[in-house]
């Protein structure tokens, strides 16, 4: 299938959702106040990769904390491929010294906004093209 959609009425602040999208896991996850606020306090000049990866916007966007998000009025959310940008493994949620996803594989360590902080990763987990069809339901593709 070219795009899924996926309800997200039941994810709650803290709570994340894995699905299958061309073969892929794609993350979703409500982040928590705390979780967005993490992401909104980096600066850029800090990121090993400063530029979004995210499929909606130009290719040389900037991994700016909405950017990387569900974007204006949706910073609680974040949509990403879930495969590590090292060798591909599937990094672990709410993991890590950022406490945004570890990659056990070879400590890879991606914060709350799925930016590579640490280890061997050279980019951000990449961003699918996503739209919200509604405020509970994410069309990914
Ligand atoms: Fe994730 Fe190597 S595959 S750190």
């Amino acid at each position: 299938l070219a795009s899924i959609e996926v309800d997200v009425a039941s994810l709650e602040p803290g709570m994340s959702l894995t699905v299958k999208w061309r073969g892929k896991p794609i993350f979703i996850r409500n982040r928590t106040p705390e979780e967005v606020e993490a992401a909104n306090a980096v600066q850029l000049a800090d990121l090993k990769d400063p530029i979004a990866r995210n499929a909606n916007l130009p290719v040389d966007a900037q991994a700016t904390a909405v950017d990387r998000s569900g974007g204006k009025g949706k910073e609680n959310w974040i949509v990403m491929i879930g495969t590590c940008t090292h060798l591909g493994c599937v990094p672990l949620g709410q993991a890590g010294e950022y406490n945004g996803w570890f990659c056990p594989c070879h400590g890879s360590v991606y914060d709350t906004a799925g930016r590579i902080r640490k280890g061997p990763a050279p980019q951000n987990l990449a961003i699918p093209t996503f739209s919200f069809l509604s405020d509970t339901k994410i069309k990914i593709g």
